[in-house]
């Protein structure tokens, strides 16, 4: 579970993220859509303190432990340092070391990240990349793998590290169109398990296929939310309905 209160974001005056609260279920699968720029990439970000707030809340955890209060104060750096131990980032770009080979990029996360003994990390990494398809290829080299095999790894990290929330940001944007579908399926497979998903995504087919909400990003703000039967169907918010008009069209 994850809330979070009073959430703003500000680069220079540009004020990207104005006052967002939101909580999300353990085990939801969220994806969030919204125009270029309206702050999605920011907002993921910021709830991993990749990007740091400028003021809010945040509380994550089965009883939704109270991490970070950010009100002009320093920010806690033990407590950012808990707060990653409960989630994990997926990328666009895959951001996996190219010195290593598949099981060593998954393993190197659980020895580096989890202090775990390479013998336990390993069979962890083994188990996570069978379950996105990547056994027969542990062994490779990020250069010798497809974008999207590269991306499967990059999910087997994710999924080692048994966070309460995995964050995704555009995970099949930098993927030529035939491996796009091999991704999303291993999200799919992933969906509705023991972590929180949190996608943003330009795939509207897929947020409404795998969704429990969809959000909409508009003004820096969530404009909208709702199963996504609901949304795509009954957008209620005007500028919900001009964003699905000018995607649904192309
Ligand atoms: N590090 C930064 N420094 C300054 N401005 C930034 C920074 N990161 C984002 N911004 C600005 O914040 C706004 C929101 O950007 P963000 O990347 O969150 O949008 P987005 O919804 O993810 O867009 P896209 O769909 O194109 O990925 C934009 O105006 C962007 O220029
Ligand atoms: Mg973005």
């Amino acid at each position: 579970m994850l809330r979070v209160e009073s959430w703003n974001k500000s680069f220079g005056s540009n004020h990207v993220l104005r006052d967002i609260s939101v909580t999300i279920g353990t085990g939801e699968t969220v994806t969030i859509i919204g125009a270029s720029g309206s702050g999605k990439s920011t907002f993921l970000r910021t709830l991993n303190y990749l990007e740091t707030p400028d003021t809010g809340v945040l509380y994550i955890g089965p009883d939704l432990q109270h991490l970070s209060i950010y009100e002009g104060g320093m920010l806690d750096k033990n407590k950012v340092v808990e707060l990653r131990r409960h989630t994990a980032m997926v990328f666009q770009s895959f951001n996996l070391f190219r010195n290593k080979t598949a099981l060593g990029n998954v393993t190197e996360a659980l020895t580096v990240v989890r202090r775990m003994k390479k013998d336990e990390a390993e069979e962890i990494a083994v188990r996570c990349l069978n379950q996105v398809g990547m056994g027969d290829r542990m062994y490779y080299y990020p250069h010798m793998l497809s974008g999207g095999q590269q991306q499967r790894v990059s999910i087997a990290r994710a999924l080692a590290l048994s966070p309460e929330v995995i964050l995704f940001d555009e995970p099949t944007s930098a993927l030529d169109p035939e491996m796009v579908g091999e991704v999303l399926n291993v999200i799919r497979g992933i969906s509705h398990k023991n972590s929180t998903l949190i996608i943003v995504t330009h795939e509207m087919k897929f947020a409404r296929e795998v969704s429990d909400r969809v959000m909409f990003f508009g003004d820096g703000t969530i404009c909208e939310a709702a199963p996504p039967d609901e949304l795509f169907e009954h957008p209620q918010h005007e500028k919900t309905q001009q964003f699905l008009r000018s995607v649904l069209n192309h």
